[in-house]
């Protein structure tokens, strides 16, 4: 391995979500902290080395995207995902979730329905909320830990008023890598009831099976889909603010510009493009190698719970460094786990009823950190979880 992911880094005391803000969200400081989706691996040398040689100029005025930063994203997304896009598919915004927002405002009106399927990332329904539309629940079907879609459900809540559906792609948190009969059987209810997608796929990249985006698949489908992504979750450099809308429909790009310029989202951060750029230039053996090290990370877990805490259980994720477990059989109640894990195991994981009802019983841990630290918060979770 050339990257080495076993490298403890610290982040206390760094402005870090994860660690700094322990006491704001969980009440608590001292926890270890296996939450928000970012990873405790070092950003790779090819974009930190962009960024000092930018930062000893010394100067971060405003920034502007140039062509070669476009042509690292169409090439990375057809070396990595075979997927022909041109420049002008293109936008460049300061965020998924704040894009994603302002899909909400271009392609609905006030008291119009959203379809978010739970449970999901958490700001794919608030935000449905905060814009005054109506969330429609289209709950994931569970099989042993497995979830597929559930598109009886789903033609049986649309109606004149659906306007949006919000698919997460790969799904955070539940791990599926959607395969390419479930994305048409989806996208063609979509296409028959004038439904436009809202493809996140801000996961793409840290994938243990063979991903498809979404408007890769048709001209059809492609011409009812935005897709939202950034090198943020890939490169540990979610903190840059760098993410990017692609839509081959001019239509619902233009309508998405608007809204974005309206917000003012679309002016991105003076690292955030240089960053993006390397990642995208430089990335592929360090994803190459990450998504081995994650890999062995989820087959540790779950080898050590069988183990340890045989009633705390979770199916191998098919993507992301997010591991969705499931303490239905530990037969204590929600509240009680939490407090175990909070009181006792002194672990801070993303409560699951944040993601949807149905993630009642779940909590979310983070694997994207050095082996060794993570064979630590296993042990501090197993004491009290037989
Ligand atoms: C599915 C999904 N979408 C979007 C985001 C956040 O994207 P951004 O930081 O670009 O707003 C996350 C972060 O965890 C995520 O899991």
């Amino acid at each position: 391995m050339i990257y080495n992911f076993d490298e403890k880094i610290n982040r206390k005391g760094t402005n870090c979500a994860k660690y700094d803000g322990l006491e704001r969200y969980f009440g608590y400081s001292d926890l270890n902290p296996l939450w928000v989706a970012d990873m405790d691996f070092k950003t790779p040398s090819f974009i930190n080395d962009e960024i000092i040689k930018a930062a000893s100029n010394s100067a971060y005025g405003y920034s502007i995207d140039t062509d070669d930063l476009y042509d690292s994203i169409i090439s990375w997304q057809k070396r990595r995902h075979n997927w022909e896009i041109k420049q002008n598919d293109i936008y460049m915004i300061n965020g998924v979730v704040p894009a994603y927002s302002a899909c909400i405002e271009a392609f609905s009106e006030i008291g119009d329905e959203v379809i978010v399927q739970t449970p999901v990332y958490p700001p794919l329904f608030k935000s449905v909320n905060a814009n005054n539309r109506k969330v429609i629940t289209n709950e994931l079907k569970e099989d042993n830990g497995y979830y597929t879609m559930d598109l009886e459900d789903l033609k049986s809540k649309i109606t004149n008023k659906t306007k949006i559906l919000c698919l997460c792609s790969p799904h955070n948190p539940v791990g599926r890598v959607w395969n390419k009969d479930e994305l048409e059987a989806l996208a063609d209810i979509c296409i028959k009831n004038n439904i436009i997608i809202i493809s996140d796929e801000i996961h793409s990249d840290v994938t243990f099976k063979k991903f498809i985006p979404l408007a890769s698949i048709s001209e059809k489908i492609a011409q009812i889909t935005i897709t939202l992504n950034s090198a943020g979750k890939t490169f540990n450099i979610a903190g840059l603010n760098c993410a990017y809308a692609i839509s081959k429909n001019k239509e619902i790009l233009n309508k998405f510009k608007k809204i974005a310029q309206k917000r003012e989202i679309h002016s991105v951060n003076f690292f955030g493009y240089i960053s993006t750029k390397a990642a995208y230039e430089k990335g592929d053996v360090f994803v190459d190698e990450l998504k081995e090290y994650i890999y062995n990370n989820i087959l540790f877990t779950k080898e050590y719970l069988l183990e340890n805490s045989p009633n705390v259980k979770f199916e191998i994720p098919e993507a992301t460094y997010l591991i969705w477990l499931n303490f239905k059989q530990t037969l204590l109640s929600h509240n009680n786990v939490k407090d175990i894990l909070l009181l006792k195991s002194k672990i801070a994981l993303n409560d699951g009823v944040t993601f949807g009802s149905n993630g009642h019983d779940y909590f979310r841990l983070n694997c994207a950190l050095s082996k060794n630290s993570l064979r630590v918060a296993l042990d501090d979770i197993s004491k009290y979880f037989k």
